[in-house]
């Protein structure tokens, strides 16, 4: 289980996120939903440690993250597809999935393993990663991710810009994920993207987080969007 723990986080002397607290369960998708600028990738951020925290912490299971350097937490089963997706655009599909792997020392059952998520990957092994489309990239961005074979997943606004078949294959994807007991913390700002393989829904207002509700519940009670999303 990842337990984020008050967190306070800043930039310089600008703090943003206060007191946020947020637990993710093996095999659930846990949605972090709230508006522009709410505080959803700097919560995400500081879990990998990549921003200081000022209070508060993060762990996974026994482990206290944010007592690690950052780059010692993708080790202990931590993974991160950022917003953007930020992947080595001049290497090959087939490189990029290599640098995952190397993180976590794991070898070519896991890279047949993720290779079986995302057959298109298969066909583009030698292809460089800016030659892909939108859809594609976003396919190796998570191929690389899970090349580390991580117990918890945290995923920033994956289907952002997509088409709908490629939201459906990475949906699919998510839910495969799930079914093998990885946690997914999955970041939105739009609700019908994610209200169906969400379990639950962590609403993120200013740096906090105010409620958290099954997302069973939100599917029958609308008024908490409206109030969070203004939608
Ligand atoms: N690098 C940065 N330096 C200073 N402030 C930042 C930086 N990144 C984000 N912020 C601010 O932190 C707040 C939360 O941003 P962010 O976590 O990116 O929101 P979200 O992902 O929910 O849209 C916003 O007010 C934003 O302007
Ligand atoms: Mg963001």
């Amino acid at each position: 289980m990842l337990n984020v723990k008050d967190i306070e986080v800043a930039y310089d002397a600008t703090q943003v996120i206060f007191g946020l607290s947020v637990v993710a369960l093996p095999g659930q998708v846990l949605c972090l939903l709230g508006r522009n600028g709410a505080g959803k990738t700097t919560t995400l951020k500081a879990i990998m440690g990549l921003l200081p925290l000022r209070a508060g912490s993060v762990s996974l299971d026994e482990v206290v993250l944010s007592e690690l350097a950052a780059h010692e937490v993708p080790r202990c089963g931590v993974a991160y597809v950022p917003q953007g997706r930020r992947l080595f655009t001049e290497m090959s599909v087939a490189q990029n999935m290599d640098i995952g792997l190397m993180v976590s020392g794991a070898g070519r059952a896991t890279r047949e393993k993720v290779l079986e998520l995302f057959p298109r990957l298969r066909e583009r092994l030698t292809q460089r990663a800016d030659t892909l489309s939108g859809g594609e990239q976003q396919m190796l961005a998570m191929a690389r991710a899970l090349c580390t074979e991580p117990k918890v997943l945290l995923l920033d606004e994956p289907v952002e810009g997509l088409q709908p078949s490629m939201i459906a294959l990475i949906r699919d994807v998510i839910i495969r994920l799930k079914s093998e007991n990885v946690a997914i913390v999955l970041v939105e700002q739009q609700v019908d993207a994610v209200l169906a393989i969400a379990d639950t829904v962590a609403f993120i207002e200013h740096g906090r987080c105010p409620e958290t509700m099954a997302a069973r519940e939100l599917q029958n009670d609308a008024s908490q969007l409206r109030r969070y999303l203004g939608v």
